[in-house]
C-alpha cells in the first residue's frame, strides 16, 4: 500500500469513528503530514462545526506549511466564523492536498478544489471515493433528494408477520438481533413512526445497552388524528432529544404537546391521510436528513408506494405467527421489491438481511 493511501485510509478510519454523531453533517477526517509522518488529524465535532480540516490546522500551527494533507470530503468553500476551510488551507501554507470526495453541496462542489488549484496546491482527487460515499450515504442522498435518507427496520417470523392479530406486545427477534437493532438506532439522526405503533406497543425508542440508555434518539410520529397518548414514553426526556409530530390537528392536545417541547407541525389531510412525500420534503428542511423507520406493515406499505425507502433491514426469527398475524407489507410482500442484498449476518437462530431499494 502506497502512503498516500495508507494516510487516506487513517483519515476515513477517523470519519468512521464520529459517524452517527455529526447529524445533519456528514463525517468527515482529515490528516496532514509533513516528511510522510502524521503532524497532526481531526474530525467533524459532533455539532457539525468545527470542520476536520479546521481542527487537524489548529493543532498543526505554523508546522501545516509545507506540509499534505489527507481529507475525505472536498473542505468547504462557504465561510465559517474562521473563513471557509478552503481559505484556511490556502493561508495554512500546505502545500499539497489528496481530497476522496467531491462535495455535492453546491455551496462547495468543486469550487474548493479549484480555487485551491488556482492558488498552485498540488490537488489529487478520488483516492478511496466510494468509502467517503459509503460512509456518509444518508448526505449524499438526502442532498440531491432534498429528502431523509430512509431505513426500515422490521422483525419478521418464518411467515412474513410482524406482529400477532390481538397486537399483543411480545418480540419477535432474539436479544442478540435487538441489540443489533440499538446500534444500527445509534446511527440514525431519528426515528420515525406511527402514532398506532406507539399506541399499541408504547416503545422508548431509546439507544440502550444492557438497558442503560446511551442516547435519547429524535423520534418523528405520523399522526393525523393527533391520537399520541400524553403519557407516551416516547414524550419523555424531551430536553435531550426532538420529538416532532405531524398531523392535521390544531387543538387543545397541540397546544399541549408544543409547551412540553415537541414541535407540531400541521398538514392538510389528502384522501384522509397525510401526503409523505411532502411529510419528508417538510423532515428535510427541518434538518432531518437520515431515518430509521420503526412502524407497522400499513405505514412500510406507503413508504414505499410514494418511493421513500432506501434499505430495509430485516430480522427474520424462526417462529410462525400463523395467517391472521399482522404483514409486513399490508396488501404485498417482500418477494415484490425491486431490492439487493448488501450484507447477511446470523444472530444465533435469527438472520439479518440489509437491503438496498431500488
Ligand atoms: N416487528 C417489527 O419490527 C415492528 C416494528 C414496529 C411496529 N411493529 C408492530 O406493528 C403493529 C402496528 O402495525 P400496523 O401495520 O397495524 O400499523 P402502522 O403501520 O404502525 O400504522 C398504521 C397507521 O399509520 C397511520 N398512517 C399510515 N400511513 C399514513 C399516512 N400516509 N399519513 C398519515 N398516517 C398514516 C394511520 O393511522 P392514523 O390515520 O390514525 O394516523 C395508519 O392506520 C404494532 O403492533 C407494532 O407492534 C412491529
Amino acid at each position: 500500500m502506497t502512503n498516500h493511501l495508507k494516510f487516506i485510509n487513517y483519515a476515513h478510519d477517523l470519519a468512521f469513528k464520529n459517524f452517527g454523531k455529526t447529524f445533519p453533517n456528514p463525517s468527515v477526517g482529515c490528516i496532514i503530514t509533513k516528511n510522510n509522518k502524521i503532524i497532526s488529524k481531526g474530525v467533524t465535532s459532533r455539532t457539525g462545526r468545527p470542520h476536520a480540516e479546521e481542527i487537524a490546522l489548529k493543532k498543526a500551527g505554523k508546522k501545516a506549511s509545507g506540509s499534505s494533507m489527507y481529507v475525505t470530503l472536498e473542505p468547504c468553500f462557504h465561510s465559517s466564523q474562521n473563513g471557509s476551510c478552503a481559505d484556511q488551507i490556502l493561508r495554512s501554507g500546505i502545500k499539497e492536498i489528496y481530497i476522496s470526495c467531491i462535495d455535492p453541496d453546491p455551496r462547495t462542489k468543486n469550487k474548493s478544489i479549484t480555487k485551491l488549484k488556482r492558488n498552485k496546491l498540488k490537488v489529487i482527487t478520488g483516492l478511496e471515493k466510494n468509502k467517503t460515499i459509503n460512509l456518509n450515504k444518508f448526505f449524499f442522498k438526502s442532498l440531491t433528494k432534498q429528502k431523509p435518507f430512509t431505513k426500515v427496520k422490521m422483525a419478521i417470523s418464518n411467515d412474513e408477520k410482524i406482529a400477532w392479530s390481538d397486537y399483543k406486545s411480545k418480540w419477535i427477534s432474539n436479544s442478540k438481533s435487538r441489540s443489533y437493532v440499538h446500534k444500527l438506532r445509534s446511527n440514525s439522526q431519528a426515528i420515525l413512526t406511527t402514532s398506532k405503533t406507539i399506541i399499541k406497543d408504547n416503545p422508548r425508542f431509546t439507544v440502550r445497552n444492557k438497558n442503560k440508555i446511551i442516547k435519547n434518539l429524535n423520534v418523528v410520529v405520523v399522526d393525523t388524528n393527533l391520537n399520541i397518548p400524553l403519557n407516551s414514553k416516547v414524550l419523555n426526556n424531551l430536553h435531550d432529544k426532538r420529538v416532532i409530530i405531524f398531523t392535521s390537528k390544531k387543538n387543545s392536545k397541540s397546544q399541549k404537546l408544543i409547551q412540553i417541547g415537541c414541535e407540531v407541525i400541521q398538514m392538510k389531510k389528502e384522501n384522509n391521510s397525510l401526503n409523505l412525500k411532502k411529510l419528508f420534503s417538510n423532515l428535510y428542511k427541518l434538518k432531518i436528513s437520515d431515518l430509521f423507520v420503526e412502524a407497522g406493515g400499513i405505514f412500510f406499505a406507503n413508504l414505499l408506494k410514494n418511493n421513500l425507502v432506501d434499505e430495509i433491514h430485516l430480522f427474520k426469527a424462526p417462529i410462525i405467527i400463523g395467517e391472521k398475524g399482522i404483514p409486513v407489507i399490508k396488501g404485498n410482500n417482500l418477494k415484490r421489491i425491486d431490492k439487493k442484498l448488501l450484507e447477511k449476518i446470523s444472530f444465533d437462530d435469527n438472520s439479518y438481511f440489509k437491503y438496498q431499494v431500488k
